[in-house]
This record gives C-alpha cells, sequence and structure tokens, in this order.
C-alpha cells in the first residue's frame, strides 16, 4: 500500500476510476527533442495566455456601440463623443489597475500566437510532418490557423477606433464584393447598412466564446493526434520509422514543458510591460473621415490588406444596368487567399498522389532531400511576404521617400516573377547540397592537409564521416516519378483513366526532375579503395 500522501491520493483515485494504468502508459510515451518541436509548445502557451489575459479584459470591456460622452484620461479624448466599446477600452487602459499591462499582454501574445503557429506550420511544411500517418492533423492545424486569423481580427475590431473601424469598413467592401448575395450578406453581418451598431456586441460573442472554443476543441483533437500517432524525428544515429528516441512524458517531458510555458508567459509579460501596442487613443474613436498613411492591420492581415493594394482599380463595371462587378476587390481579397489557402489544404494530398508513398512516415525529411517541396514551400512564403510588403506601401514611400506609385508597381511584378524565382533559387540550393552530402558520404570531410608522397604526388588527406554523419546523409526519399501503362490494353483497347493517369505521370516527373541518385554500393566501394590509398 502506498505510503506518502501523494501516493495515497493517487491510490484513491485510482480505485475510484482506475486511471493508474492509462496514466502509467502516457507518462512513459516518449516524445523526441529538438528545438524545433518547441513552436508548437508556443503556439499552444500563448493561446493559454490569450484566454487568461481575455477573462480579464472582458471584466471591464462593454461591447456596446451605444454612443457616449467620455470624460477620463488622456487629456485628447476627454469631452469626446465616442462608442460605449471605445471608451471602456481607454478605462481599462487608463484607470484599471493593470489594465493596460493585460491589454498589452493580450495583443502581444496574439502577435506571437500567429507567429508561433505560421512558423510550426513552415517546420511541419519543409520537413514533411504531414506525411501519412498525419494528414488529417495538418488539416486540423490548417482550420487552427485560419481561425486564428479571425481571432486576432474580431479581437483588435473590438475596442471600436479609427484602425479597426476601417478594417471593417474593409471587410464590408470586401463581402459586397461578392456576386449576388454580397449586399444581403453584409446587412446580414452589420445588421444594416455598415457600420450600424450590432457588430462589436456579435463581434464580441464570436471574440471570446465561439472561435476560443473551436480552437479549444480543434487545439484537443490536434494534440490527440500528436499523441495517437506519436511524434516524428530527425533522421539520425538509431531512428526509423518504427522506434521513437526521446525523453519520456513524465518527468523529463512535464518539467521541460511546465518550465517552458512560464519562460514564454514571462516573456509576454515583459513585451506587455515595456512596449507599448495598439495605442487607441492616439487614434480616436471610430469615423470613416480620417485615415491616414501608416493604418496597417496586425502583421497575419497584412497579406490581404497588400492584396487589395496592388489590383488596379479599373476592373469594375455594370452588368444589366444595376449589378456591379467588383473585380478589383473579388480577385485581392476573396480569389488570392483562397488560392492560398486551397494550395495549403490540399498539398499533402496532391503530393502523395504524386509520389505514390503509401508508405507511414515517422522519420522527418532533411527539407534538401525534396527540392520540390521545399522549392514551393518558399515560393509560398515568398507570394506571402511580398503581399505583406505591399500592404505597407505606403510606408514604405514614407519612410524611404519613394514614390507610392513606383512601389507599387514593383510590386506587381514581383508577385509574379517573385515566388517563380524563390522556387528555381531554392530548388537549385536543395540540389547543391545534395551534391555536397554525395560527396561528402564518398569522400568526408576535407582537412586542408596535404601531404606529399615520395613519387611527388601531392593529395589533401580526407577525414571519414562518424555513424551520425553518414547515417544523416542517407537519401530518404529515394523515388523514382510514377511511369504509366501504355494508353491501350493488350487487345488495343483504350485503357480507361490514361488521361488522368498521363496528367499525374507529368506532376510526377516534375516533383522528381534533377533528381540526384542516392549513392550506390559500388560507388561507396570505389571511393573506399580510394581512401585506402590516400591512407597509404
Ligand atoms: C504537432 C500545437 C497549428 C500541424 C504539434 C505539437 C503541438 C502543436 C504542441 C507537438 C509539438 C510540435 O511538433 O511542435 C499546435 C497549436 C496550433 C497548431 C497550439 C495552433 C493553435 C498547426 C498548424 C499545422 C499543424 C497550423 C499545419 C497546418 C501539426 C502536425 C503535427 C503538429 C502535422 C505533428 C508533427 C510531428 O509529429 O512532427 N502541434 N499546432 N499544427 N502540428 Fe500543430
Ligand atoms: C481584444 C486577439 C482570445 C477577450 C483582442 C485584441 C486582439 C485579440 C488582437 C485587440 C487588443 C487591443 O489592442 O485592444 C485574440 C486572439 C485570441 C483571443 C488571437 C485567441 C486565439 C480571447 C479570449 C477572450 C478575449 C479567449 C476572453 C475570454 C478579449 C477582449 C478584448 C480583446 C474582451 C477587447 C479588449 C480591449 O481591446 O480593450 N483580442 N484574443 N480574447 N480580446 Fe482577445
Amino acid at each position: 500500500a502506498p505510503t506518502t500522501r501523494a501516493g495515497k491520493a493517487a491510490d484513491y483515485l485510482d480505485q475510484r476510476t482506475s486511471v493508474g494504468s492509462a496514466v502509467k502508459e502516457f507518462a512513459r510515451k516518449v516524445f523526441p527533442d529538438h528545438w524545433s518541436f518547441l513552436l508548437g509548445e508556443i503556439a499552444l502557451y500563448s493561446f493559454i495566455i490569450l484566454i487568461i489575459t481575455g477573462v480579464f479584459l472582458t471584466m471591464f470591456f462593454v461591447p456596446s456601440m451605444a454612443l457616449v460622452e467620455y470624460h477620463g484620461p488622456p487629456a485628447t479624448m476627454d469631452g469626446q463623443l465616442m462608442s460605449d466599446a471605445f471608451a471602456s477600452t481607454l478605462h481599462t487602459s487608463f484607470e484599471v489597475r493593470g489594465g493596460l499591462l493585460m491589454r498589452q499582454i493580450h495583443h502581444w501574445a496574439a502577435l506571437i500566437f500567429m507567429a508561433a503557429i505560421v512558423t510550426h506550420m513552415m517546420r511541419v511544411f519543409f520537413t514533411g510532418a504531414f506525411r501519412k500517418p498525419r494528414e488529417l492533423n495538418w488539416l486540423v492545424g490548417t482550420l487552427l490557423m485560419i481561425l486564428g486569423l479571425l481571432a486576432g481580427f474580431s479581437g483588435y475590431s473590438l475596442p471600436d477606433d479609427v484602425l479597426s473601424g476601417n478594417g471593417l469598413r474593409i471587410t464590408d467592401g470586401v463581402v459586397k464584393s461578392i456576386p449576388l448575395i454580397g449586399s444581403y450578406l453584409s446587412y446580414f453581418i452589420f445588421g444594416g447598412e455598415f457600420p450600424g451598431d450590432d457588430i462589436i456586441p456579435r463581434l464580441f460573442t464570436v471574440h471570446i466564446f465561439l472561435i476560443p472554443g473551436l480552437i479549444l476543441a480543434l487545439v484537443a483533437l490536434h494534440l490527440f493526434f500528436v499523441v495517437l500517432h506519436k511524434h516524428t524525428q530527425y533522421p539520425g544515429g538509431g531512428r526509423t520509422d518504427k522506434n521513437v528516441v526521446g525523453y519520456p512524458l513524465f518527468p523529463v517531458y512535464t518539467a521541460k514543458a511546465g518550465g517552458f510555458f512560464f519562460i514564454v508567459f514571462g516573456i509576454l509579460a515583459l513585451m506587455g510591460a515595456t512596449m507599448a501596442i495598439n495605442n487607441v487613443w492616439s487614434y480616436g474613436p471610430f469615423d470613416p473621415s480620417p485615415v491616414s498613411a501608416g493604418a496597417q492591420p496586425d502583421w497575419y492581415m497584412l497579406f490581404l490588406e497588400g492584396s487589395l493594394r496592388l489590383m488596379p482599380g479599373g476592373a469594375e463595371f455594370v452588368m444589366w444596368g444595376d449589378w456591379t462587378v467588383s473585380l478589383n476587390v473579388l480577385i485581392p481579397a476573396v480569389v488570392v487567399p483562397g488560392i492560398l489557402f486551397t494550395f495549403l489544404f490540399v498539398y499533402p494530398f496532391l503530393e502523395a498522389a504524386v509520389t505514390k508513398d503509401k508508405r507511414e512516415h515517422h522519420v522527418l525529411d532533411r527539407p534538401r532531400n525534396v527540392p520540390v517541396r521545399t522549392g514551393l514551400g518558399v515560393a509560398f512564403l515568398t507570394a506571402f511576404i511580398i503581399l505583406a510588403l505591399a500592404g505597407s506601401n505606403d510606408l514604405i514611400a514614407t519612410h524611404f521617400h519613394m514614390s507610392i506609385n513606383t512601389i507599387t508597381w514593383v510590386f506587381r511584378v514581383l508577385i509574379f516573377v517573385g515566388p517563380w524565382f524563390g522556387f528555381w533559387i531554392t530548388k537549385r540550393i536543395c540540389l547543391g547540397l545534395q551534391r555536397k552530402d554525395r560527396e561528402l558520404v564518398l569522400h568526408g570531410h576535407e582537412t586542408g592537409r596535404i601531404v606529399r608522397f615520395a613519387n611527388g604526388e601531392y593529395i589533401e588527406v580526407h577525414r571519414p564521416l562518424d555513424e551520425q554523419e553518414r547515417w544523416l546523409r542517407v537519401n530518404y526519399s529515394a523515388h523514382t516519378p510514377l511511369e504509366v501503362e501504355p494508353a491501350t490494353d493488350s487487345r488495343g483497347v483504350r485503357r480507361k483513366g490514361y488521361a488522368q493517369d498521363k496528367r499525374m505521370q507529368r506532376l510526377s516527373r516534375f516533383f522528381y526532375e534533377d533528381r540526384i541518385e542516392p549513392v550506390t554500393p559500388a560507388e561507396l566501394a570505389a571511393a573506399h579503395s580510394h581512401g585506402e590509398h590516400d591512407a597509404i
């Protein structure tokens, strides 16, 4: 029988729930260790901090658009007409003890949350962690990313200052650009013509209940999948698709993760305490007329802003007398993000179809070994960054004293050539790195030591790789492009599905083009005798 107090408590619980064996099983689960696996944790911890600080903010925030005459600090706002929402944000910031700190931690946590999600997603993408059996978790993740965007957007729209009001104004325009249903949808969302006085209370419910609830449920599913599938691991000595090398969840991982939570919390608290963010009183309450240069959304929404700013204004026409088609808004604000998000949703399935790879993968890819995937990832990021920069074209113009029209035209060209260029350069770098790996496996490291033989011949001494290094450089994606059967079968009848196979084959060729062959045993043997020559 247990003698310690903790033991007795555990025993009490176990006798009533038989949770013991599950806990033991769970505590022994092994997690591999790598710094890049912390990115998902940062997303998780900043979400927890968003909930904690968010609950605090709900105690003081008044989700109402009723007009009030504000009296209180700061002096510039005293006596102004504004909504309850804006007034309560000022009150929270200036008169509630710790209020400004909480608002600032909340806002910084939102920025870090999205940054962690995006970098976590990049880690998963570039290492191929989305491959079987984790495709579904990739989908859950992509949903989480989109919910994160909506959480941030609904949050920074709440204070009803000039910046957030203008963000909503743009949203109204985007919704109205949707053909046929646009204006009805806008009336539905705003409860009448923009801005009405329903949108803030509605966004409030969405922001503090609907979206966090969905995120919470999906994060639970996401982590359940991580446990179910087990975590992937980087290639290295002794690691295979059949084992997991790492530390047990308890006590090593729980201690590490618990400590890491406090590090994230500490850094966010420090940021909230020392770095001003979203000083809404310097913009003032919402009023559609004053929009100045330097009005930017939070970074994760900048790509949408940039997309809108790049689109030439002319693409708008009236059909059938009174029906306006606003392609100038529809394309950048609905079609472009639609394409970007669709790419993210379908990529794991597309790659699986192109490689016909049905194996499970628990050892991660080195990005260089899958040049086309890595190239596509860089192309995607290039597009994202160009759009985000285009969303800051006014700031670039004022900071660097350049013409905003020139900047906009440069980005209009870049958005087409940039991703292509990014893809091409990345693919070449990957292939170069693979060649370098091949060279290392065959001939070892250069040492810079030159030896002269008695017969006058000079050679450089090479140091062979150790087991770890060699393991890392084994090419894991030793696949060949799809070969399709001929167009007609043995009796000359045209085969069904041939055209589709042919199309897939073309994609597959593209994926494996310029493939660098893995080192063969014969090559290794030849290099070995060469090495012996060196040794002599
Ligand atoms: C793994 C959290 C969003 C895909 C993980 C892990 C955590 C986590 C803690 C395990 C540690 C790690 O590998 O980093 C979260 C949270 C998210 C989020 C809190 C957002 C609220 C995403 C997104 C994607 C994604 C946007 C991709 C679209 C995955 C996959 C794994 C994973 C595939 C398994 C990785 C592996 O075993 O190597 N996530 N994640 N997650 N996440 Fe996320
Ligand atoms: C405001 C993001 C979750 C309650 C905000 C703001 C952002 C944001 C960027 C604007 C802050 C400002 O500068 O004024 C997020 C994100 C969340 C999240 C990304 C989760 C993924 C929550 C939760 C709650 C909450 C769970 C409450 C339970 C609030 C309130 C405000 C707010 C009351 C208005 C406060 C104010 O601006 O004065 N949120 N939030 N948030 N958030 Fe959140």
